[in-house]
């Protein structure tokens, strides 16, 4: 069997432990792995690259994807996608492994779809990948982990400065739509307060969010009078008006605390894998490979599937990794990203019950 493999959309921590696994199982079951260079665009060109040992031995603890990522306008339309299965037809590849998030996902369920394939032989699973957390059915995607590494590093950062000068510091992170990022770092980092898009609080509620942990923040001493509030990106309102709110507060209140800002931004997305993201991308990695062979399509390979719905997916036959159908991967995606998933109140809930203890 001829397989390849492609990373797409945001790059994640992890990625290249994916191409790794996924290039030496390959090879140890006698497959052949091409790797596809920047995602569907260069799949739309055929833009394929032997993979081996070689090639593959050093990626365990580089950050990005070695194959190059791309977020492709092309390959949504119909032509692009009959483009990219003409060239996997040529190089005569029947199995593709997707590694990426939501959108790269739902690519893949397009350029399977048998109504645009026809008789073509092609089959093919998604490895999730997204620092947001933003993919249904996988406790984790692959890069959450270092993301939030990445984030509570800052925050212990900035806490040391805030604290030598008694500041409030609003950090913001990444998230277009989902803020599990922001909500899990706040936790490990103990922040005093977290603004995530879930929540729906309005401007002035999000203000007043921030204010709360300023004022206590301003009743403590020395190095404690600090407080570390971290922002989602995908809330509603910006940082630049967060801040014009709460400092006209600060001064209305006559509190002796300063605000500062900072936007983390990409550097979140990089940097050497975290160990555990190196062992979900080297499990995930073995796993579709494995799949492919035994024939599945259509699916992806989750983390962590303790929560899978009843009837839902199989565990395979590493018990951390289960093969689901990535249109119930998608559709749970779809409700987590509208806040109609079950889990998506669950994380809700646990963070309001924490917002007091927080900014103590
Ligand atoms: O990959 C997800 C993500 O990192 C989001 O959190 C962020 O909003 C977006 O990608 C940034 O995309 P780009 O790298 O295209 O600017």
């Amino acid at each position: 069997m001829r397989a390849a493999i492609l990373t797409s959309g945001g790059d994640a921590p992890g990625m290249n432990s994916a191409i790794r696994a996924a290039t030496l199982v390959a090879r140890a079951l006698g497959v052949e792995m091409l790797g596809v260079r920047r995602g569907y665009e260069g799949l739309m060109e055929g833009a394929f690259i032997p993979l081996g040992a070689e090639e593959v031995g050093s990626l365990q603890g580089r950050g990005g994807t070695v194959l190059g990522s791309a977020r492709s306008a092309a390959f949504r339309e119909r032509a692009g996608r009959d483009q990219a299965r003409a060239a996997l037809a040529q190089a005569n590849i029947e199995g593709l492994i997707v590694i990426g998030g939501n959108g790269s996902l739902t690519g893949l369920t397009r350029l399977l779809d048998p109504a645009e394939r026809g008789g073509q032989a092609l089959r093919g699973l998604g490895i999730p990948a997204s620092i947001d957390n933003d993919i249904g059915l996988t406790r984790l995607a692959l890069g959450v982990d270092t993301a939030i590494n990445t984030i509570v590093d800052a925050c212990d950062k900035l806490a040391d400065t805030a604290g030598s000068h008694g500041r409030a510091f609003i950090l913001e992170v990444m998230g277009r739509d989902c803020g599990y990022l922001a909500m899990a770092a706040a936790v490990s980092a103990g922040a005093h307060a977290v603004l995530y898009p879930e929540d729906g609080k309005s401007r002035s509620d999000l203000a007043e969010a921030v204010l709360r942990a300023v004022r206590k923040a301003d009743a403590r001493v020395d190095s404690r009078r600090h407080a570390i509030i971290l922002k989602a990106e995908g809330v509603s309102v910006s940082l630049e008006e967060l801040r014009n709110d709460v400092e006209a507060k600060i001064r209305e209140e006559k509190l002796r605390m300063d605000l500062r800002v900072t936007v983390l931004g990409h550097v979140v997305r990089g940097g050497r894998p975290s160990a555990l993201d190196r062992q979900i991308g080297n499990r995930l990695g073995n796993a579709a490979v494995r799949g492919l062979l035994e024939g599945k399509t259509d699916m992806m390979t989750a983390w962590g599937p303790a929560s899978l719905p009843s009837g839902v997916g199989e565990i395979s036959k590493d018990p951390r990794v289960a093969y689901v159908p990535l249109a119930d991967a998608l559709e749970e995606t779809r409700k987590m990203l509208s806040g109609t998933s079950d889990f998506v109140r669950w994380r809700k809930e646990v963070l309001r019950n924490l917002e007091d203890v927080m900014s103590s």
